[in-house]
């Protein structure tokens, strides 16, 4: 009886996922045959008027002539909902063909409750607090009318000059392209159409985050094994994910700048991965073209792009002012603009916009909702990584009487938000000294000093201060970092130490013998090696976001336990750079390292050895990736593997068991690396497949269990064919990149 009825409510499943499944084709091929008609209706300059997107002007003379005469296909930065309605108004009211507009906006990692960057997002290796993220952010930005955004950036990178690191999930294919997959199902929701909805876009198509020197906008090159290997995956999983659009990046890789780079745009998004989205450009990279020198006027700007398949040109005004004459001259066909506003209209219907283009207009903005707040705060909880805990120090015990509250980041509303956040309310940000005052205020003396104003500031005279409140007080939380202007969008840095005379007032404070709390709030991994040193606790916080101080109180008086895990290499110094844990081993790997200052003078030249490493940093990182320490203790068990070979078509199991040994319970996110030993390339020393985020009580074991198929094994090979190759594997599980015992098996 009870398998008769499994059997049908089995059959019910199928037949319901079938319904689903054949009611979303025929929608899709509802919205073909709407886009049929209005295509054959549409005249050029309207189809070119899709491809152009404007920045908000408000209700200017100029954009409604441009919205009433089809010029404009849609608008970024507008963000008032009266002023989109009535905008959206005259598109579909007094436009010929009522197309309704996209509004768009960055809505990077919170839109008015802030999340950490993404790069502190990445650090939770916890994909559902990323989703999360990006859910709230969907549902306050689209209540203002902003049904566009331009996120996730998946870029990886590994350098930690360029300002952008902070936008990204950090230097891992495999982690940059879960998470950014994470955002997409956040940003989009189920349903595209819903009005909760927003079109999420993946960006910068590619290769920005390898810019020469970490310098923005910088030219890359990149051999396409290295693409393919590092920098589209995180692309070809948003495809996957269902990424409703895409975005161009600024740079050039191999000289071709990504807006004209039909290999990239056409080849492999649009022919390999089957793309069928919306490509955008970045803000004028169209046009920015010429001084890449590869086009000599907007016109061949222009060219470039529509031949490269882009299908909307952002601010660029290449498109408006040119694509006409081109097509009629027979540079550009009148196909490829039909299949880029194609595109365009796709996503409009898929985004409901023809049913329902209004916003509504609500009393009450659903802004900082005790719900939001609450995820904010944990997402920030668990972007924190423990880097340093002396002799226990964290989290602060009962003896503690008094502390004493430091350093520019302490009480900084504006900068622990980070990098692009254009929307946020500052007097929504809770600092670290408002919310240790308000959750222990009443029980332990706070000693409140900034010390240094802003994070550069060089006033040596403010430390005195901070120093005095440092003697009175049992210890010191010292809030340091950068302000949020000194990461993002061309902030990058050649000296990344920690800016102004942060490194000074942590040796003053030093000198008192208080034990010292390091806080480091920043919008990139810092070359924190004196300071580390220095200090007895660093917990790394990057820009927290909204709730970044109640979420930092709670880890250091312990209420939470860090589980923030490094999603990039820290280096000792920005000589190391690109320093990155998926390295080759090289024909001589650093060993036997003599460090500058251990040289006897008149060493002979032979003496030292012959290994890959600088003398003055060594070989190792200062901290590695996957990298954060608990307040408990884990313990790995060997990893125990299904069989001993993997052959074709067949799964291995690879487990292991995890153990809180200490005192804590506490969350840890367990880590799958492989690493294929003799190849026809060289392969990396490591490279991860998985992760899972566990939560062990106190004392309590969890076996960690984890599938390998064919597909782990696969690298690109010069053929441009991605395969697995026969031979031996190692294979571990870690809560790091460099540590754990690996096992090994057989790939026939
Ligand atoms: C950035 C993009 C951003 C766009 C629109 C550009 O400068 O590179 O990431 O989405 O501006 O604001």
């Amino acid at each position: 009886m009870l398998m008769i009825r499994r059997k049908i409510v089995f059959i019910a499943l199928t037949v319901s996922v079938m319904f689903a499944c054949g009611g979303r084709q025929k929608a899709e091929n509802d919205i073909e045959v709407k886009i049929d008609g209005l295509l054959s209706n549409m005249t050029l300059q309207e189809k070119i008027g899709q491809m152009n997107q404007l920045t908000g002007l408000g209700l200017s003379a100029d954009m409604i002539h441009n919205v009433k005469n089809g010029r404009v296909g849609s608008i970024l930065n507008e963000l008032d909902p009266k002023t989109i309605n009535e905008l959206q108004r005259i598109a579909v009211e007094e436009s010929r063909l009522g197309i309704p507009l996209i509004f768009a906006r960055d809505v990077i990692h919170g839109f008015k409750t802030i999340f950490p960057i993404p790069l502190g997002q990445a650090a939770t290796w916890n994909p559902q607090i990323v989703e999360n993220g990006a859910r709230v952010a969907a549902t306050e930005a689209t209540a203002v009318g902003i049904r566009w955004t331009f996120a996730p950036m998946i870029d990886v990178t590994r350098d930690p000059r360029w300002g952008r690191i902070a936008e990204s999930c950090g230097e891992d294919p495999y982690l940059t392209a879960v998470m950014g997959a994470a955002m997409i199902k956040g940003f989009q929701g189920n349903d595209l159409a819903d009005p909760g909805s927003m079109a999420a876009c993946a960006k910068h198509f590619a290769g920005y985050g390898a810019s020469e020197s970490g310098k923005d906008y910088n030219t890359t090159w990149i051999p396409e094994l290295q693409l393919r290997e590092v920098y589209l995956p995180s692309f070809e999983k948003a495809v996957e994910a269902g990424a409703a659009t895409f975005m161009c990046s600024f740079n050039d890789i191999n000289g071709v700048p990504s807006s004209g780079n039909a290999y990239l745009n056409k080849t492999i998004l649009r022919d390999e991965w089957h793309f069928d989205g919306v490509l955008v450009s970045d803000w004028g990279s169209i046009e920015q073209m010429i001084s890449h020198g590869v086009a000599a006027d907007l016109k061949q700007a222009a060219d470039l792009a529509a031949n490269a398949a882009v299908d909307m040109d952002m601010m660029g005004f290449a498109y408006i002012n040119h694509l006409e004459a081109l097509v009629q001259e027979g540079n550009v066909s009148e196909s490829a603009i039909d299949r880029a506003v194609r595109d365009i209209l796709r996503l409009k219907f898929r985004l409901g916009l023809f049913d329902n283009p209004y916003v509504e207009i609500r009393e009450e903005m659903p802004f900082y909702t005790a719900e939001a707040l609450a995820k904010a705060k944990q997402a920030a909880v668990e972007s924190a990584v423990l880097l340093k805990n002396k002799d226990g120090l964290l989290p602060l015990g009962e003896g503690i009487k008094s502390v004493a509250v430091v350093g520019p980041l302490s009480d900084a509303p504006g900068d622990q938000v980070g990098t692009w956040c254009f929307d946020a309310e500052f007097e929504h940000s809770v600092t670290p000294l408002t919310a240790i005052r308000d959750a222990y205020g009443e029980n332990i003396g706070i000693n409140a000093e900034q010390g240094l104003t802003y994070s550069r500031d060089k006033n040596e005279l403010g430390i005195e201060k901070a120093v005095t409140a440092a003697r009175k007080s049992d210890v010191v939380l010292f809030f340091a970092g950068e302000e949020a202007v000194l990461s993002g969008e061309a902030r990058c840095r050649a000296d990344i130490r920690l800016p102004g005379a942060q490194t000074e007032m942590l040796k003053a404070l030093k000198k008192t013998g208080k034990p010292i709390v390091l806080v480091i709030m920043s919008g990139r991994p810092l070359a924190i090696g004196e300071e580390t040193e220095d200090a007895d606790a660093v917990l790394l916080a990057f820009h927290g976001g909204t709730m970044a101080g109640p979420a930092l109180a709670d880890l250091i008086f312990g209420k939470a336990v860090p589980s923030g895990k490094l999603p990039v290499t820290i280096p000792k110094m920005a000589g190391q750079i690109p320093v990155y844990y998926a390295h080759k081993n090289t024909g001589r790997p650093g060993r036997n390292v003599s460090l500058i200052d251990d040289i006897p003078v008149g060493a002979a030249q032979t003496s030292l050895g012959f290994t890959g490493y600088h003398l003055d940093a060594g070989n190792d990182p200062l901290f590695p990736f996957g990298y954060g320490l608990s307040y408990t203790d884990f313990d790995y068990s060997e990893v125990r593997l299904s069989q001993n070979a993997l052959s074709t078509g067949q799964t291995l199991t690879v487990e292991c068991t995890v153990t809180n040994t200490g005192k804590y319970d506490a969350d840890e996110a367990v880590q799958l690396y492989i690493r294929d030993r003799v190849a026809s390339l060289a392969r990396p020393v490591r490279e991860l497949k998985g992760f899972q985020k566990i939560y062990l009580k106190a004392g309590e074991s969890q076996t960690v269990t984890f599938t390998l198929t064919e597909d782990d094994l696969a690298y690109w090979h010069a053929d441009m064919v991605k395969r697995a190759e026969r031979g031996e594997f190692q294979v571990w599980i870690s809560t790091d990149s460099q540590s754990g015992t690996p096992a090994t098996f057989v790939y026939n």
